[in-house]
C-alpha cells in the first residue's frame, strides 16, 4: 500500500499555512512581515516553525536525518496529528492493545475514529493472531507502546516484526519510556526498513522536562512532511526550543545519571515491595514506574492518599485488576511510600 492510499485525501491535497518567516529565507535587518511588536522583549519574534537549530542537535545525538524528525507540543500532539492525517472521521479505524496509554483512544474519540482493541496476552505481550483478526480494511493505524504504560514491559521484537509482515497501515511505536530500558531496544535503527513506521519519543520522562512540552516523532521524510503540513505553524515555542537545546548540549550527563539512579531505585523498590504480605506481584518493568498488584488496592490507594502520596489506580483496567502504578521517585520519596505502607493496619 502506498502512503497516498493511507492519507486522508484532503490532507494529501492540503496547501499548508505559510508563515511569514517560512517564506523568507536568509538574514534581514528589518522584519516587518509578521505584525510583531518592534519594541517587545527577547520573545517578541515568532519562533522557528520547523525548529531547525534544535533538530540539528537532535539529529546528531540520534544519528537521524533532520527531515525524518518531527517536534511537537508533547508526543500527545504527534498522536493527534497521526489521527488527523490518516483517519477519516466516521470511516477509518485504529487498533490499540490494552492495557496501554489512554491518549490513543481519547485522541481517536475526539476525531470520531472508531477504536478497535486487541488485549495483550496474560504476560503483557502483543497477541499477533488476535491483531491479525482485529484488523479490518478500515484499520489505518496500530498503536504499540514499548515499554508499555502501565505494564512497564518491552514488547517482543519478533512479534512486532511479524505484525509488520501482514499489516501495511501505519504502525506507531511509542517509546516514551525507552530511555529507561536496556540499550539498543529502540526501533529507531530499523526505520529504514519500515516506511509505515512512526516512532514516538519525548522529553517528558527521562529528560525530566515534562513542563516544557516537547515530543518527537521519527518517520520517513514523507510522513514527517505531512506532520509538518498539518501542525499549527508555531507549535513549539521559543522557550521550549531553548530549554531542549540547553538540555541536549549541557544536560546529557545529568540525564544519564538520573536514569541510572531511577533504574537502581526501581530495582530496590521491587525487592522491598515483593517482600510485603499485601503485595501479590510486582511486574518486571523497563520504565520509570512499577505496576504492583495488591490484595486490597483500594485500601492501599486510600492509605497512601491520606498520607499525601498520589499513585495511579489501575485496578479497574482489564489485565491490571488489583494493580496500582507507582512512579519511581527519589530515594526519599520511595522510602516514604514504604514507611507509609508499614503504618497501614
Ligand atoms: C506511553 C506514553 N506516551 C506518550 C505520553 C505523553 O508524552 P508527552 O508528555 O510527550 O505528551 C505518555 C505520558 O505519560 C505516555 O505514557
Amino acid at each position: 500500500m502506498s502512503l497516498r492510499d493511507l492519507v486522508r485525501p484532503n490532507i494529501w491535497r492540503l496547501q499548508p499555512y505559510s508563515s511569514a518567516r517560512h517564506e523568507f529565507e536568509g538574514q534581514a535587518d528589518v522584519y516587518l512581515d509578521a505584525n510583531e511588536n518592534p519594541y517587545g522583549s527577547a520573545f517578541s519574534r515568532y519562533p522557528d516553525p520547523l525548529q531547525l537549530q534544535l533538530k540539528q542537535v537532535i539529529a546528531r545525538y540520534k544519528s537521524m536525518p533532520v527531515d525524518q524528525i518531527f517536534l511537537g507540543n508533547g508526543s500527545d500532539e504527534a498522536i493527534d496529528l497521526i489521527m488527523r492525517i490518516f483517519c477519516r472521521p466516521g470511516i477509518d479505524e485504529i487498533l490499540v492493545l490494552p492495557p496501554t496509554y489512554g491518549m490513543y483512544k481519547v485522541s481517536a474519540d475526539i476525531c470520531d475514529v472508531k477504536v478497535n482493541e486487541c488485549l495483550l496476552t496474560s504476560d503483557y505481550q502483543i497477541d499477533v493472531e488476535g491483531i491479525r483478526q482485529a484488523i479490518t480494511p478500515e484499520t489505518k493505524v496500530l498503536f504499540i507502546c514499548s515499554p508499555n504504560n502501565p505494564t512497564g514491559n518491552l514488547m517482543d521484537r519478533e512479534r512486532i516484526e511479524e505484525v509488520f509482515r501482514f499489516f501495511h497501515g501505519i504502525v506507531v511505536i511509542d517509546e516514551a519510556y525507552m530511555d529507561f530500558a536496556p540499550a539498543n531496544q529502540s526501533w529507531l535503527r530499523t526505520l529504514v526498513n519500515y516506511p509505515n513506521l512512526v516512532i514516538l519519543q519525548t522529553f517528558s520522562k527521562a529528560w525530566g522536562l515534562a513542563g516544557i512540552r516537547l515530543g518527537l516523532a521519527y518517520a520517513s521524510k514523507e510522513i514527517i512532511h505531512l506532520m509538518n503540513k498539518v501542525k499549527p505553524p508555531y507549535n513549539v515555542n521559543q522557550l521550549t526550543q531553548k530549554a531542549a537545546l540547553d538540555a541536549l548540549t549541557m544536560g546529557l550527563e545529568k540525564k544519564e545519571a538520573e536514569v541510572i539512579e531511577i533504574n537502581s531505585e526501581r530495582k530496590r523498590l521491587t525487592t522491598l515491595l515483593e517482600d510485603r504480605t499485601e503485595v501479590l506481584q510486582v511486574f518486571p518493568s523497563e520504565a520509570n514506574f512499577l505496576l504492583v498488584k495488591f490484595s486490597d488496592p483500594a485500601k492501599v490507594f486510600q492509605h497512601l492518599k491520606t498520607a499525601g502520596i498520589v499513585v495511579r489506580d489501575r485496578s479497574k483496567t482489564p489485565l491490571c485488576e488489583g494493580c496500582l502504578r507507582i512512579t519511581i521517585g527519589t530515594p526519599e520519596e520511595n522510602n516514604l511510600v514504604l514507611e507509609t505502607l508499614n503504618l497501614m493496619i
